[in-house]
């Protein structure tokens, strides 16, 4: 396994760079990132470029074996090119150019930009595409579907709208705009969503607009990535990418690179007695699924993150080493962290690296050494993979069309999803979260949250998971709209209604308000934001709701499907109410279960499909004790153990 670094060269002297790369090759480091946002280094004046500097830096680490991720700079054009073409710049929902001097301003469908960014990824791809020390490339940084409303974009969305409309008329029946005499004559009067106030804007048009501008990113990472392909078509390209609001469309952006790699910034303060949940396996879980493959991490925790925010506290001892490894438990093979020095000058300068402004290596970075020193021991790892019984849909879709219209009060797409993967990860198996148009006949169970939006192709996939056999967990609010974001007139959860054998007479969005259900046990659990009142037509009563005016109606069903099983979530609850539903599901469907595991332990198991690694990983602060059924070897210190003492954040590996 491969622990790597972010490195900025341009803003460090280059006395620096040898003794650094010294330090780096002493403590185990494999991989250093740079050159992502140096543009102006690059090519201080149009057309002149300087890659002396480049080069120097690349043979510094090189000489000792370590290899280099070279980063596209276009995350920052300099400041000459916004001053040619002011145009390049991105203009926001308000309709205003947003203000350069920071970063990340341009539109990447500006035509002047498109050209800049080709030009030196060309540049950057003939020089050094064949280097033997370049091991990946890396586009931009942490692209966005950011929401630009510049001319040439609103140019673009029209042509885009037309190339799936075909015609006005069909835009003005799939947006419905004979609503508030919204009806388009002229395609110039089709606009992107940025008439005030934002939440009277038609939702049909948002969500083609945040489709068309997850689009440009998606094109734009293939053209970059085309450009170094033709020097070197061995080329492995990818961009580092994050949970953010203008979240890209995660499938197809990776399906147009080499692998996915994620930036990993895990909590240092553990949730609270209130809050449910805090572990980032979700998120690595995520990333995992994007290709359904094992990713990078290009961008991992080292110090107290701030500098645009009040300073968070400082990683605590055992998180530096805990949070790759447990990256690793999921999936990622390589993991860089950001970065190796904490920044002297610019905006980040409280972001903290492993190394901080005194200079002196500290504890931290006591901790990074050893997490090299575990990492390189870690060989027989990079074959395998994780395999699931459970698969948890993600829909880009779904997620942009909740982000439009916010449900009801509390009510969150991605917390849907977090819940079922903590409750089945709970019991130590492994969970993919993947696209809904993924194959699932090798899924034991999947769990399909909030299917919001029509799709064909998922819905049919779906059906035939659960007709071949498959048992399947839906959620509410499945089935509300079409494809364009518009209601279906039938009961809810329309498509679905038929597989899941009962429909929802009527729904109340009770946002905060607690409330209580009630499963076939007589187990009791507090349900909140959304309840769907049942009525059943093949499906049984799993649980009723208590309270209110629909008190001992049904809240969740479950019904037989041809040769499957679907359960139906009418409502949204606490952490108690997934577990005890992931371990029927578990016993129902055979999938095993560890019980009684500590709680904040987290259990991943990786594969090459001879041999399994189970990873015990201690999220938590208190020390833990692990029981195994067998005598089993670790391959962190070579001993037989059949128990395991894990410090706060500590992780151990077993053979089985
Ligand atoms: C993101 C970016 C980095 C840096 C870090 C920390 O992850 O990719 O360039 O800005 O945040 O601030
Ligand atoms: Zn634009």
């Amino acid at each position: 396994m491969k622990i790597g670094v972010d490195y900025y060269p341009e803003q460090w002297d280059r006395a620096l760079w040898k003794s650094d790369s010294d330090l780096m090759a002493k403590t185990g480091v494999k991989l250093v990132r740079m050159g992502e946002f140096a543009w102006s280094k690059l090519e201080p004046r149009d057309g002149q470029f300087d890659f002396e500097w480049l080069d120097e830096a690349i043979s510094t680490f090189s000489r000792h074996a370590i290899g280099i991720v070279l980063c596209v700079p276009t995350s920052c054009p300099p400041l000459w090119m916004y001053e040619t073409y002011p145009d390049i710049v991105q203009v926001g929902p308000d309709g205003n150019r947003i203000q350069t001097g920071i970063r990340g301003h341009r539109c990447l469908n500006a035509p002047m930009f498109i050209y800049y960014a080709k030009r030196i990824t060309e540049q950057l791809a003939r020089r050094y595409a064949n280097n033997p020390a370049i091991a990946a490339w890396q586009i931009d940084n942490e692209l966005e579907a950011y929401p630009c409303t510049c001319e040439t974009c609103r140019g673009l969305f029209r042509d885009w709208l037309i190339d799936k409309y075909d015609t006005l008329d069909n835009i003005n029946k799939a947006f419905g705009n004979s609503v508030w005499s919204s009806e388009y004559s002229d395609i110039s009067q089709i606009q992107p969503p940025t008439a005030y106030p934002k939440a009277w804007q038609n939702p049909a048009l948002c969500l083609d607009f945040a489709r068309f501008s997850s689009d440009t990113v998606v094109k734009f990472v293939s053209d970059m990535s085309q450009i170094i392909k033709l020097e070197n078509p061995r080329a492995k390209v990818t961009s580092n990418t994050f949970f953010c609001e203008n979240a890209p469309d995660y499938y197809k952006l990776f399906s147009a690179l080499d692998f996915t790699s994620y930036d990993n910034y895990p909590p240092v303060k553990l949730a609270g007695e209130t809050e449910e949940l805090s572990s980032h396996a979700f998120e690595l879980d995520f990333m995992r699924g994007i290709r359904q493959r094992n990713f990078w991490v290009m961008e991992q925790l080292s110090g107290a993150t701030g500098s645009w925010s009040p300073m968070g506290a400082t990683p605590r001892p055992g998180q530096i080493k805990g949070y790759a490894m447990q990256a690793m438990a999921h999936g990622a093979d390589t993991v860089m962290h950001f970065r190796w020095r904490t920044a002297v000058k610019g905006a980040e300068m409280f972001w903290h690296g492993l190394i901080d402004h005194s200079n002196v290596p500290s504890r931290r970075f006591e901790e990074f050494a050893e997490l090299c020193k575990t990492a390189s021991k870690l060989s027989v790892i990079e074959t395998t993979e994780l395999v699931s019984d459970v698969a948890i849909l993600y829909s880009p879709d779904n997620y942009w069309a909740f982000n439009i219209q916010p449900q009801t009060e509390g009510f969150d797409y991605l917390q849907q999803l977090r819940y079922f993967h903590a409750a089945f990860t709970r019991y130590g198996t492994n969970v993919d979260i993947i696209s809904p148009t993924s194959d699932l006949t090798k899924y034991k169970a999947v769990v399909a949250p909030a299917m919001y939006i029509y799709e064909k192709a998922a819905a049919e996939n779906i059906y035939r998971y659960v007709i071949k056999g498959g048992t399947l967990i839906m959620t509410n609010r499945s089935g509300v709209k079409d494809t364009c974001n518009n209601c279906i007139m039938e009961p809810l959860p329309t498509v679905y209604r038929e597989m899941i054998g009962a429909e929802v007479s009527e729904y109340d969005p009770i946002g905060e308000t607690e409330q209580t259900i009630s499963d076939f046990a007589g187990n009791k659990f507090t349900c909140r934001q959304w309840c769907d009142i049942l009525k059943l037509t093949t499906a049984r009563a799993y649980a009723e709701y208590k309270d209110s005016f629909y008190a001992g109606k049904p809240a969740v069903t479950m019904n037989r499907y041809c040769s499957g099983v679907t359960y139906y979530v009418g409502t949204v609850c606490k952490m108690d109410f997934y577990e005890s539903l992931a371990g029927n599901i578990m016993k129902q469907t055979g999938i095993p279960r560890l019980k009684d595991l500590t709680k904040g332990v987290e259990v991943t198991t990786r594969t090459n499909g001879l041999d399994d690694y189970i990873f015990f990983f201690n999220n938590s602060e208190e020390e833990a004790d692990i029981t195994l059924p067998k005598p089993m070897y670790s391959i962190i210190d070579g001993n037989e153990k059949d128990k395991l003492t894990l410090m706060p954040f500590d992780m151990d590996i077993v053979r089985k």
